[in-house]
């Protein structure tokens, strides 16, 4: 089973995150407003994962659709944010071509297949699904902030016991991926997720359909920075 599909359909998920609950009052209206689309655009939220930033969404008026690989989060989504939910994988989205008006990509959630390939499917599907003009809001996290953050811990393991865990991050050795190991409620967990350059994202995003309309550098919508911890690309499909 690829790590995706275990480590965010684990009760233990919820435990490690729990603090992003919190994150979504800030990350949520910011965000949905960087999309910048008129009121009742049709939007995807892709993934969706609990629906945190569901309300924030609807907030600006969307018509939202969320979608994601994990029962688990789907079920939480619907119980917490009733909404029109599909489970789905990036790879092979189960949308007609040119439906929605925006797809809505939050919280560093591309890179994680093993392959170019894959990663570049995921945002050919986001392209294909766009009508012309339409809008993927690209939310990651910054490469160069992340290297500075690492160098104190790389490799070693760190305890967050108010939320129950263990955790141990490290580069690949080729530095284009982070390996973050976890432990909690008994279980292991892995995630492998490749951290692209800005030059990296914004040919992939080339390839796929895109046209890189703006990048940002923060929720509050300042200029894209190489230090800035946040990269979010608001990307037009051609
Ligand atoms: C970091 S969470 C972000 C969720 C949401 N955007 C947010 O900000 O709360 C990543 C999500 O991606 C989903 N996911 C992982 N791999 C996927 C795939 N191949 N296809 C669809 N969803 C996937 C996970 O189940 C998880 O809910």
């Amino acid at each position: 089973m690829e790590w995706f599909a275990r480590d965010f359909d684990h009760p233990a998920y919820f435990s490690i995150y729990a603090d992003k609950a919190a994150d979504a009052a800030l990350e949520g209206p910011a965000l949905a407003a960087l999309l910048d689309l008129p009121r009742r655009s049709r939007v995807l939220d892709l993934p969706c994962g609990w629906g945190r930033l569901h309300p924030y969404l609807r907030g600006q008026g969307f018509e939202t659709i969320g979608g994601d690989l994990s029962p688990m989060n789907l079920v939480k989504h619907r119980a917490c944010h009733p909404a029109p939910l599909v489970r789905l994988d990036f790879r092979a989205l189960p949308f007609r071509p040119s439906c929605v008006d925006g797809v809505f990509c939050a919280y560093t959630s591309w890179g994680y297949f093993a392959t170019e390939p894959e990663n570049l499917g995921q945002l050919a599907e986001f392209a294909r699904v766009l009508r012309p003009g339409g809008v993927l809001l690209l939310d990651l996290a910054g490469r160069s902030f992340l290297q500075a953050a690492m160098t104190e811990v790389d490799g070693i393991w760190l305890d967050f016991p108010e939320d129950g865990y263990q955790e141990r991050a490290h580069w690949t050795p080729d530095g284009r991926r982070i390996l973050t190991e976890r432990t909690c409620q008994g279980a292991s967990f892995c995630h492998d997720i490749w951290i692209p350059t800005d030059a990296e994202v914004r040919a992939f995003l080339a390839r796929a359909g895109f046209e890189v309309g703006r990048a940002f550098g923060g929720l509050d919508g300042r200029p894209w920075e190489e230090a800035a911890e946040r990269w979010i690309y608001r990307a037009i499909k051609r």
